[in-house]
């Protein structure tokens, strides 16, 4: 890795965090689906195009878009190791010949200037401490007229349903763990366009879309799931066993209204943003 503005984040996303979204990539991809005809649909992929797949993770996005630029490229960018790992072997399982994966910090990453079609992420570029930069970085990875098209999570209590189903933990949930911090960098509208101005983009389209996100099998699965996430262990780190006892049969109780045939759906609200370098 060249070098790192966000040390913060490397530190939290290279350490036990990143580590379980390495491990269990197939739960977090779950949780993530319902977020990808969205983004593909704004993004409209060419067969040809060169796609940079930014915070890229375990990879899912970056191979779902490299089989759409099937004669093109996909570059999948992020600043954890572990999570990089997983999205190498997940695209070699698939045979896919026109992926690779760069690990960076994408504020500050030496992208080759001008050598990207379109910018692309689900969820992945809100860990900057300075997103003009960043987002000015990235530009710069593009050609004239190339496209930014990202997924980033509304603010919190904009998707009802969501408040609902974990309503009993909310009052447990006092600050972020290291891993989410930034993750509600990007849920103002009004930041966001004026972000991407400041960082010369144009053309600014900011969608609201509420998506289905699946959260496991059934009640039992989701909740043992949800407590094992990052920012829900953090945040029950200091509580006694009791109350971690009592609010978890709350959640799995709440829970069993979004059973469905496809497992636990709660919606989530989040916006899908389109950007064009001039
Ligand atoms: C919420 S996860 C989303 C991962 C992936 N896009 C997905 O949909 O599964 C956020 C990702 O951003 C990465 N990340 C955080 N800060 C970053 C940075 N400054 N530069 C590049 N990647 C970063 C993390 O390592 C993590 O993989």
């Amino acid at each position: 890795m060249q070098s790192i503005a966000n040390i913060q984040q490397a530190e939290a996303w290279n350490g036990p965090e990143g580590i379980h979204w390495a491990e269990q990539a197939d739960r977090y991809d779950a949780m993530g689906a319902g977020i990808n005809a969205p983004l593909f649909d704004a993004a409209r992929i060419g067969e040809r195009d060169r796609v940079l797949d930014v915070g890229c993770g375990t990879g899912c996005v970056t191979r779902l878009a490299a089989r759409r630029a099937a004669r093109g490229t996909v570059t999948g960018v992020d600043i954890s190791a572990p999570m990089l790992a997983r999205a190498r072997t997940a695209a070699e399982a698939e045979g896919l010949t026109n992926v690779t994966f760069e690990q960076g910090d994408a504020q500050v990453h030496p992208f080759p200037a001008g050598d990207f079609d379109i910018a692309i992420s689900r969820g992945g570029v809100m860990f900057f401490n300075d997103h003009v930069a960043a987002f000015t970085n990235i530009g710069r990875a593009l050609r004239p007229g190339g496209r930014l098209v990202f997924a980033a999570p509304q603010p919190g209590g904009s998707a009802p349903e969501h408040t609902r189903a974990f309503a009993a933990l909310t009052p447990l949930m006092r600050g972020p763990s290291p891993a989410a911090r930034g993750m509600g960098s990007l849920t103002d509208p009004a930041g966001i366009r004026h972000i991407l101005t400041e960082a010369g983009f144009v053309d600014v389209s900011i969608a609201p879309v509420e998506v289905p996100v699946v959260w496991g099998r059934d009640a039992s699965d989701a909740v043992e799931f949800y407590f094992a996430t990052g920012p829900v262990r953090h945040n029950l780190a200091e509580v006694p066993t009791a109350t971690i006892e009592r609010v978890r049969d709350e959640v799995r109780s709440a829970l069993r209204e979004f059973e469905t045939p496809a497992g636990v759906s709660v919606r989530g609200a989040i916006w899908v943003v389109s950007a064009t370098q001039p």
